[in-house]
């Protein structure tokens, strides 16, 4: 019934936001009628304060922002990453889960769903806030219990989703990307290929400084990161005659493994420049992927039809 519930709401409501999110992992780990079209085709407008010229630790906390494996458990699991809930930095007004949500936009975070130690044994759904202009805030959370962005951003990757305890650097990242976040309107715009391509140069960009410093670790860390995001692009290009494209960004995400491989072997010459030659390769795209862009899942019709197949 919720499913049905669901479809009614998404023709009336006037915008909705991206989950931005695995189309695989959520088939898989989250309850039927956990995806919805709109949601994976339509997302707020991005806009940081200071543009796109930010520091590493923006980016890569937008990176991480964007990661599942920041988290832990069933989240992580169907690929749900803080990108999901906040798309953007706004709230995602479409995201629902059928038994943990009560109306879209309202999820239950004290719930086993995620982490088992931190159910709270009651049916609690909360509201999805916004995460704009979350830096002029001196309270965090609908209960207001908590005065440090760190202390909730920590909490909410360890106590809520299962995620291992962040490092310094991940929350420094997060709270600086967070703090980004300036308030402004939404306008909606499609979730497109050309824009997750945009992405992905971005954090090669930052991939740069690991490189640069020579820290294995981060930059080990930040491949991994990379290569789950180049994997949400693989899913939206599902068809059986995509294997040309499917096997470019199969190729990139390999050659992310090896360059990590580099840096661990502290092979730092050949490692910059196996970025450098892999960020000219993803800034002009060979056409395969343009070619089959019509017929991909970032397409809303394609998406609706591929969603209401039979479970794979
Ligand atoms: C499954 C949905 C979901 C995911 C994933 C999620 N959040 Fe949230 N977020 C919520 C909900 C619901 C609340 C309100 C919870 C509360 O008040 O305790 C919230 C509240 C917040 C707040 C408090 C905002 C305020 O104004 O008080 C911050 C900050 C935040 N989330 C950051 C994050 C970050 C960072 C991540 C990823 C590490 C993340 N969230 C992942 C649903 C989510």
């Amino acid at each position: 019934m919720r499913r049905l519930v669901l479809g009614v709401l998404l023709a009336v409501l006037p915008s909705l936001a991206a989950q931005a999110q695995s189309l695989v992992g959520a088939l898989e780990w989250l309850p039927p009628g956990s995806l919805s079209v709109d949601a994976l085709t339509r997302h707020p407008q991005e806009q940081l304060e200071g543009g796109e010229r930010q520091s590493f630790y923006v980016e890569f906390g937008r990176l991480a922002f964007r990661s599942p494996d920041v988290l832990g458990g069933t989240a992580r699991k169907a690929g749900l990453s803080c990108q999901a809930c906040h798309a953007n930095g706004f709230a995602t007004t479409a995201f629902l889960i059928p038994g943990l949500s009560n109306k879209p936009g309202s999820i239950d975070v004290s719930h086993a769903f995620w982490n088992l130690r931190g159910e709270d044994g009651s049916d609690n759904p909360l509201e999805i806030p916004s995460l704009r202009g979350v830096k002029t805030k001196d309270r965090f959370g609908l209960d207001r219990r908590t005065a440090s962005l760190r202390d909730f951003t920590r909490r909410v990757i360890v106590t809520e989703f299962s995620g291992a305890e962040p490092d310094a650097l991940l929350l420094d990242a997060l709270v600086a990307y967070q703090e980004k976040l300036q308030p402004t309107a939404v306008v909606y715009e499609p979730v497109s290929l050309r824009q997750d391509l945009a992405d992905l140069t971005r954090y090669l960009d930052a991939l740069r400084v690991p490189l640069a410093e020579e820290e294995p670790v981060l930059a080990e860390r930040m491949t991994v990161m990379i290569r789950g995001q180049i994997g949400f692009i693989h899913e939206r290009f599902a068809e059986d005659d995509m294997r040309g494209s499917r096997g470019l960004l199969e190729e990139w995400s390999r050659q992310l493994a090896r360059i990590a491989q580099q840096a661990e072997r502290s092979d730092w010459v050949q490692a910059r420049s196996a970025l450098a030659e892999l960020r000219q390769a993803m800034a002009t795209p060979p056409a395969v992927l343009a070619a089959d862009l019509p017929r991909s899942l970032y397409e809303p019709e394609k998406l609706k039809a591929w969603l209401s197949k039979p479970v794979r």
